[in-house]
């Protein structure tokens, strides 16, 4: 009796150390508060909503996506709403470090100047200014760019350093799987990559690092959610098209490596739900996988860019209005877009099988997911119970 209380103290202390690696692991259902602290906000910038208190026009909470049937965060903003975020890690980011950010999520529609990212400095005014450091924005209806803020200036020295397509709906196919290899260092040698659905993404340099970069200029950390992209004051067009839901799935931050994001960023090898089934000839689903065994814990080359260093400091007074406004609000973005009669629909990825087949396809893999969704279950349960 009491070897096997000692064992299962022991391994409960071992397993807890284990469970203790990452700095988030959120599930889909968990409560929104294990990820971080949720931010809403009305048209204008700082006018906030308290959680909880944006009635059906902005809200996160947990509750099942009733599309999927999946356990998700839920976010919801309307046309007129800046802001449905929740802000993970604040003080908690520190210089010097490679963090691991993975996340699993589905958006419904896309427009552009919608960002559902951000690497926020929420000390925007300190020298020197970087607002956003990096952020995923939307250019057009699921064309997505990752933006880099060079420090200095008014802090939104930004411009796009990778572009591709995101897709978003309301099936399976729109799950995505995003991570990022973060490096800290403010002496000009930081470093970023960047993952989507298992794959190591090219920036528009032609490398698969984004090097000699500030990421971390102050007080730094990782937003989560809906931002921008909202009607501009008064336009009553369209408001679906300016109306998003997001959901999210898994989140993993480590400060450790990237084999501990893995399954959030879909860098397991468990396939991007997106991806086309193979043919029903084969028996077994050979699983994707991502083309390179990533290495962001190799060392640094230093290879001299273009990136200009932070510059000292600001000279204009400007940005009193705080964050530079998006397209959206500066310019109607409406009247680039066709008014197009359905807009909240977003066209689904071509598939040249047909309808049948894809319906089987989309059951097979839903049965397929909740099976190890299951097991998964099955299997922390019992690790936390058996401590290992
Ligand atoms: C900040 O500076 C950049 C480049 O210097 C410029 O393109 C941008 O419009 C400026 N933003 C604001 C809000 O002044
Ligand atoms: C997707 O779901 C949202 C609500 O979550 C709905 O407003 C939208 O019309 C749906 N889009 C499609 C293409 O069915």
């Amino acid at each position: 009796m009491f070897p096997l209380f000692f064992t299962t103290l022991l391994l409960v202390l071992a397993s807890s150390q284990a469970w203790g690696k990452l700095l988030i692991d959120y599930h889909g259902g968990d409560a929104p508060s294990k990820l971080g602290k949720i931010e809403l906000e009305r048209f204008s910038l700082g006018d906030h909503v308290s959680a909880g208190k944006g009635g059906n026009d902005v809200f996160i909470k947990s509750e099942n996506d009733n599309a999927l049937g999946l356990p998700a965060l839920h976010y919801k903003r309307s046309a007129h709403f800046r802001r449905a975020e929740v802000r993970m890690l604040d003080h908690e980011i520190r210089e010097g470090k490679t963090y691991y950010v993975g996340f699993t999520m589905r958006l419904t529609n896309s427009r552009p100047g919608l960002v559902f990212f951000q690497w926020k400095k929420a000390d925007k005014f300190v020298s020197p200014r970087q607002n956003i450091p990096f952020h995923m924005e939307f250019v057009g209806r699921d064309e997505l760019t990752l933006g880099y803020t060079t420090p200095g200036g008014n802090g939104s020295q930004r411009k796009p350093v990778w572009r591709g397509k995101f897709s978003t709906g309301n099936s399976t196919a729109h799950i995505h799987k995003v991570a990022f290899a973060i490096n800290t260092k403010n002496d000009g040698s930081g470093w970023l990559e960047f993952y989507l659905d298992g794959v190591k993404q090219t920036f528009d340099n032609g490398q698969d690092r984004l090097k000699n970069v500030y990421l971390f200029t102050g007080r730094t950390f990782p937003k989560l959610g809906i931002y921008r992209g909202e009607a501009a004051r008064g336009n009553e067009r369209n408001r679906q098209d300016h109306t998003f839901n997001s959901y999210v799935y898994r989140v993993q931050i480590s400060d450790r490596s990237l084999d501990e994001i893995a399954e959030a960023g879909g860098l397991d090898g468990a396939g991007k739900p997106n991806e086309p089934e193979p043919e029903p000839t084969s028996t077994k689903s050979p699983k994707p996988k991502p083309t390179k065994k990533p290495k962001p814990t190799s060392s640094e080359e230093p290879a001299p860019t273009t990136t200009p260093a932070p510059e000292p400091e600001p000279t204009s007074s400007d940005d009193t209005s705080s964050e530079p406004p998006s397209s959206s609000t500066t310019t109607d973005p409406e009247a680039t877009l066709a008014e197009d009669a359905s807009p909240t629909t977003t066209p689904a990825p071509s598939d040249p099988s047909s309808c049948k087949d894809k319906k089987r396809r989309r059951e097979e893999r839903r049965s397929r997911k909740r099976r190890s969704h299951k097991h998964k279950r099955r299997n922390n349960k019992h690790k936390r119970g058996l401590a290992q």
